[in-house]
């Protein structure tokens, strides 16, 4: 079929996939894969986002919204394990998508997944940025706020006055900084990677154990509050869409799979990286929300997106502060560049394909990048940074890659259909059963968003439609090749 559903042949992406490995060595082990999952996992959506969820959705309850999102997760990772060890090549959902369901759907994908990438990119420096003014203001140095919050929010001075944001400057600075850092090529090597992973982890269990002799029960009572008669305002609604919210914080694990091809044994090491990272962090997960929202009432982090501060001046251990600020700051720095690199090499691939313009695969002659993805996105992810409202780009960022883990879920289904007998070294249990659940949980957590988030998605996804249609349809490598 040479319409919108034209498939690249299976045997054409391994080509593509052994053609394109003659750069790259197999070295890691299913522990660097699983450090690297985790380096890409834990990021702002456990240090902010948690706090956010519990003050306006869940509770202390936000800890059942993580099991929540966990479990979805989890069949979303099951099916994500099948393609990355059947298809071990970058390019992850969108290189997926374009073998089993054609063109339009690998566009959808990879136009929808600039939502996973550029915008959790965004929200990430957003809050890299409240927790720097955190740490500043602690040694007594006061950004102004016009230049630290986006229009859409203000802030009360200790005099009573409320000053509106203009730009949230810092976070355009880390953005800006680290694009141009991905554009020298500077990689992040196994070794830093392991040492921020050390150090985030330390953070979270410092955190933990610091804080659970200083649980003030009283603030678990209610831990579920009651609805307040507005879906998602508390109660079971709420829940689910605090899962929806802090699902931000399990995005990532799929970035284990775009590194199938630097995998010593990716057959059984890619199951091993996802699920792994994923069960690691859901664990930590559940213990640090609990403690945080038992050391401060659930309605102390309204507005915050640094929680963990406020969490941390309930103990005696207020010094601790600064350290964990440090060290918080530095783990989000890898999930921003994770992201950002995350970014280049869909728009990379989808270039390459004729779906984009070519100028986005262009490599920079000495660095070897596609600097030209890196300079689009840079001022892309900096627009957002800078004007946009943390909850606003984290809740697109959720319901974007909700809608690609969906359409990976249906993705099985429809290749243990249509090639039943490729080689599967990895094959998820129950199907069609897990990826039916995964598909179910994700249109649920998607449901659970504000109707304002959904209407951004259409509006994105149209946009996408238009750029197909105009371009990618014309001009696309597959289809020209027939
Ligand atoms: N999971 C990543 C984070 O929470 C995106 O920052």
């Amino acid at each position: 079929m040479n319409g919108p559903f034209v498939k690249k042949p299976l045997g054409r992406l391994l080509a593509e996939a052994s053609e394109s490995e003659k750069g790259l060595k197999r070295t890691l082990s299913a522990n660097n894969l699983i450090a690297l999952g985790i380096g890409a996992i834990i990021g702002a959506g456990l240090f902010s986002l948690t706090g956010l969820a519990a003050a306006n959705n869940a509770g202390p309850a936000v800890t059942i919204s993580f099991v929540v999102g966990a479990i979805g997760c989890a069949f979303a990772g099951l099916c994500y394990a099948e393609f990355a060890s059947m298809i071990p090549i970058a390019g992850s959902a969108y290189t997926y998508s374009y073998a089993t369901m054609g063109e339009l759907v690998a566009w959808i994908i990879g136009w929808d997944l600039v939502l996973e990438y550029a915008l959790g990119a965004a929200t990430v420096s957003i809050s890299w940025s409240q927790y720097l003014v955190k740490f500043l203001h602690n040694f007594g140095l006061h950004l102004p706020p016009q230049l630290t919050c986006s229009p859409f929010e203000s802030v009360t001075m200790a005099d009573g006055s409320v000053v509106s944001g203009i730009l949230n400057l810092p976070a355009v600075a880390i953005v800006v900084a680290l694009s141009l850092i991905l554009i020298r090529g500077t990689k992040e090597s196994a070794f830093m990677n392991g040492l921020l992973v050390i150090l985030k982890v330390a953070v979270v269990l410092v955190f933990i154990a610091v804080g659970w002799g200083h649980i003030n029960p009283a603030n678990y009572n209610p831990y579920i509050p009651e609805n307040t008669g507005v879906f998602g305002h508390f109660g079971v609604s709420g829940i689910l869409r605090g899962a929806a919210v802090v699902f931000f914080a399990f995005i990532g694990f799929d970035a284990v799979s775009t590194a199938a091809q630097e995998a010593k044994n990716p057959q059984k090491d890619m199951p091993r990286g996802i699920l792994g990272s994923l069960m690691i962090c859901t664990v930590l997960y559940v213990l640090f929300a609990h403690v945080m929202t038992g050391l401060a009432n659930y309605t102390e982090f309204k507005d915050s997106a640094a929680p963990v501060a406020i969490a941390i001046a309930k103990t005696p251990y207020e010094w601790l502060q600064q350290g964990i600020i440090v060290a918080i700051l530095a783990g989000y720095t890898s999930v921003i560049l994770v992201m950002l690199m995350g970014q280049s090499r869909v728009f990379y691939s989808m270039s390459l394909d004729g779906l984009l313009p070519k100028t986005f695969s262009n490599i920079h002659p000495k660095f070897r990048t596609p600097y030209k993805s890196n300079i689009l996105f840079l001022f892309f992810v900096s627009l957002f940074s800078a004007f946009v409202p943390v909850h606003v780009v984290g809740e697109m960022v959720s319901i974007g890659t909700l809608f690609a883990f969906a359409l990976v879920c249906i993705g099985v289904i429809v290749m243990r259909k249509s090639q039943p007998d490729a080689v599967r070294p990895f094959k998820t249990p129950l199907v069609p059963l897990v990826p039916i659940l995964g598909i179910l949980i994700c249109i649920g957590l998607m449901a659970s968003l504000p109707w304002d988030t959904w209407l951004r998605l259409a509006i994105w996804m149209g946009l996408g439609f238009i750029i197909y249609f105009t371009y990618g349809k014309k001009h696309s490598k597959l289809r020209n090749d027939k």
